[in-house]
């Protein structure tokens, strides 16, 4: 209800949807399907037939269905829906034109960066941008002149550059929301495996856009780093500086939660899997939100991270500190820390940096 009024529909766009995985998901695993108006697009016909098929072969089979509403302009709506997901074969970026969503996924390949515009217009009053990028080279920093072109930024390539990789596609998603007189408040934000995956929530509101700029900045390489509006030294970005997880929502992210709405029931493994594929799915499942509850409350709200391997080096005692007594000897002295959802181990503190040094050295 804080998306939309209180038994009002929630349409939901799989902007890119190729063999359809995800809206099927969706339909699957999503409570309250009747309010779901589930738009699955892609421009590719083969793709597109193919999801189809696959919906048709294994149907949810609740009986789900509903009229897609005319568009924008009074349009007609490309598309028809079967078993409740309208399937549509079109340009992502002409459908988000013409049709307002409350909820919106782009999973291109590559950059994002042509769908973000179009797609920040399409969000309603209110609504949700889930995005992946996939260009890390850029967004990491080692690629510089698509990172300048792509984003109008620059990386290091250093501990840093998987957070930085966030909080850049963040900055560009806050840029262009303000463009629309929207502000931009993240809920969930990562670097996973090989791509960036954001989750923000869209706001109308030019009071609140008009200070998008409170949050943009630097990441100043000092002793660790400071987030700074100019740069100075050595530096990366611009990029977003606030929080990257809503505490709520990212809170509720526990292995348990995930495991009761995402692992498949008896009847959905497919014929031939094994113990050891069930298995391995449910570890995937695990693996996917890790750390994401624990550190839901630092993550919200200022923080310092900290690569536990540079640690070492930085305290001066030639080897890796022991996560577990790092975060015994920080909560003795009364502070957060949290293992962080990142391809290296990565703690989150709300500590000051001679605090962690001390404790590092004790931690050996
Ligand atoms: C990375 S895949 C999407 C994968 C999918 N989300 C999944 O989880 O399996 C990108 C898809 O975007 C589609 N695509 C590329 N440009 C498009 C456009 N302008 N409009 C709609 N679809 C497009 C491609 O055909 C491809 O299927």
């Amino acid at each position: 209800d804080w998306l939309v009024s209180e038994n009002k529909t929630v349409r939901v766009l799989d902007a890119l949807c190729a063999t359809g995985v995800r809206p099927r998901r969706w339909r699957r695993e999503v409570p309250c399907q009747e309010r779901l108006r589930i738009t699955a697009n892609d421009l590719d016909s083969d793709a597109l037939s193919w999801a189809k098929k696959s919906h048709e072969t294994n149907p949810i089979g609740d009986n789900i269905r509903w009229i897609p509403e005319p568009s924008r302009f009074a349009k007609e709506q490309e598309g028809i829906v079967e078993d409740g997901i309208q399937w549509v074969n079109e340009d992502a970026k002409k459908i988000m034109v013409e049709c307002p969503f409350q909820w919106i996924d782009l999973d291109p390949f590559g950059s994002p960066v042509n769908f973000l515009d179009a797609a920040i217009q399409s969000i309603s009053r209110i609504g949700v941008l889930e995005v992946t990028a996939t260009d890390t080279a850029a967004l990491c920093g080692s690629a510089k002149t698509s990172a300048a072109r792509r984003y109008g930024s620059v990386g290091i390539t250093d501990s840093y550059m998987h957070d930085d990789a966030t909080r850049i596609l963040l900055g560009v998603i806050a840029r262009i929301a303000a463009m629309h007189d929207k502000s931009m408040h993240p809920i969930l934000s990562l670097f996973d495996g090989h791509h960036v995956r954001v989750s923000v929530l869209l706001k109308r509101s030019k009071e609140v856009a008009s200070n998008w700029n409170d949050q943009i900045g630097y990441r100043i390489r000092s002793q660790p780093y400071h987030f700074a509006p100019q740069p100075t030294g050595e530096y990366s970005g611009p990029m977003w500086t606030g929080p990257l997880f809503d505490a709520e929502i990212a809170g509720r992210m526990t292995i348990e939660k995930a495991i009761q709405l995402c692992a498949g029931k008896e009847d959905d493994y497919p014929e031939d899997w094994d113990e050891v594929d069930i298995e391995h799915s449910r570890r995937e499942i695990e693996r996917s939100v890790r750390h994401i509850s624990q550190s839901a409350d630092l993550l919200s709200q200022e923080h310092l991270l900290i690569a536990i391997d540079d640690l070492g080096i930085a305290a001066g005692i030639g080897q890796i500190p022991s996560m577990k007594k790092l975060k015994s000897g920080l909560e003795e002295r009364g502070f957060k820390m949290a293992r962080c959802h990142m391809p290296e181990p990565m703690f989150a503190t709300d500590a000051d940096w001679q605090t962690v040094l001390e404790v590092a050295r004790l931690a050996k």
